[in-house]
């Protein structure tokens, strides 16, 4: 829950104007309304009449602790005008699902029931998740509509592709419950990075002994994959390699997959001249087998060898190439923390570097991390690793523009 991920107080709940229209997806829109609610925001339920042959009021109703609104002539409003009131006190509507004929209402300025008049008569951001047969989706009328919408500055959330209700498989499927809350929660975010490229490396990665073996860390790639999350929130663009891990990428993200510290340098090396910022949050092996054999090594009685050699450090070749990104690391270590981090930070030339205890970070939810830079140390007590990296984050925003300052000037 990103509520519960992370734990800070919101200083004035956002309201959200969730709308549902007729679709089988209708009842994701409820688990939404749960999420949307238990992450700080209000909700206020308005249902088309489709939607209601879905799910029921009593349900929104009883899952946001507001009557549902349903009808345009709805004489519970003091002044009967529920089409600008509603919209009027609220950040964002937010519709789930949006059915093909409801997108075509919108695309057109109709207002021909309550939710369509809200609609065009909103002062706030528009975001809809597209819930459709596939070919319904495919028509060139629907895309039509969609692209006169994203003109019109309207936030498209998804559809994915996968098994709909109908049996059919393809792309039209609304983004699952999660997917919507975590998008609204990063629509509300300030955006320091917004235009910014950040490439991120998350996770271990495996160095092959012979075709079935190989050696590799305990690294979860949690942190990365926070690192990864707190960037899309401030806006940025994101690629994240990754080593491999059982994590899901935020949607907003370009995953690159890799296995070994080589194929992570040559990902990264592609990805480096457009990048502003670079987090190596990577566990990257430091030694590889010289050699690895292409078919399983067979057992026998005898010992055996096995021959390492130093793998490059990615980090200390991005951060000394002539014109480098903004680079940040991280530091793992089991004892002398302090001394150990801010010696690899001025080794690698590095303008931050964030430190943690590698037994009690490895693998968990929460860690504490100190952060090295210029300045000195500043410690961030022990906190859930999307907290920390929203912190990392906002710690290295100040940093990059004096950077990207000093390095203009010498230019
Ligand atoms: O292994 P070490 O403790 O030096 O790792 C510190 C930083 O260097 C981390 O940010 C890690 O991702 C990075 N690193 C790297 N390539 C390596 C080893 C470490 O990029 N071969």
């Amino acid at each position: 829950m990103i509520r519960l991920e992370t734990g800070r107080p919101t200083p004035e709940a956002r309201r959200v104007l969730l709308g549902l229209t007729g679709g089988v997806a209708a009842y994701k829109a409820a688990e939404l309304a749960r999420l949307l609610i238990s992450d700080g925001l209000e909700v206020q339920a308005v249902m088309t009449a489709s939607a209601c042959r879905f799910v029921g009021t009593a349900t929104l109703q009883a899952l946001t602790g507001r009557p549902v609104f349903t009808e345009l002539w709805d004489a519970s409003v003091a002044n009967n005008m529920a089409h600008i009131d509603l919209s009027r006190n609220v950040d964002a509507i937010v519709i789930a699902p949006a059915s093909a004929d409801f997108i075509a209402k919108v695309a057109h300025g109709r207002a021909d029931d309550l939710l369509s008049t809200l609609c065009l008569a909103r002062a706030c951001p528009l975001l809809i998740a597209p819930s459709m047969n596939r070919q319904m989706w495919e028509n060139p009328a629907t895309q039509r509509n969609l692209r006169t919408l994203r003109r019109d500055g309207v936030t498209v959330l998804g559809p994915a592709s996968g098994v709909q209700a109908c049996g059919e498989t393809g792309m039209g499927r609304m983004l699952e419950a999660h997917e919507l809350a975590e998008a609204v929660h990063v629509f509300f975010q300030p955006k320091p990075l917004e235009a910014k490229r950040v490439l991120i490396t998350a996770g271990p990665t495996f160095e092959a002994i012979d075709a079935v073996r190989g050696i590799t860390n305990s690294s979860s790639g949690k942190m990365g994959y926070a690192v990864a999350r707190a960037a899309v929130e401030a806006g940025a663009e994101v690629i994240l390699i990754s080593g491999p891990v059982c994590l899901e990428a935020p949607p907003a993200a370009r995953l690159v997959r890799v296995t070994s510290a080589q194929d992570m340098l040559v990902a990264v090396k592609n990805e480096t001249p457009h990048a502003d910022f670079f987090i190596s949050v990577a566990a990257v092996a430091d030694y590889r087998p010289k050699s690895a054999s292409e078919h399983k090594t067979k057992k026998n009685d005898r010992n055996i060898m096995l021959e390492l050699v130093p793998n490059p450090d990615i980090l200390e070749y991005v951060a000394n190439l002539p014109d480098p990104p903004f680079c940040i690391g991280f530091a793992a270590e089991t004892q002398n923390l302090e001394e150990n981090a801010e010696a690899k930070r001025r080794r690698k030339k590095l303008p931050l570097l964030a430190a943690n205890l590698a037994q009690e970070a490895i693998g968990a939810e929460e860690v504490a991390l100190t952060l090295f830079d210029d300045s000195g140390k500043h410690p961030l007590p022990k906190s859930s690793k999307i907290e920390q990296a929203r912190r990392l984050i906002e710690h290295a925003v100040p940093l990059y523009d004096k950077w990207q300052n000093f390095n203009s000037c010498k230019k």
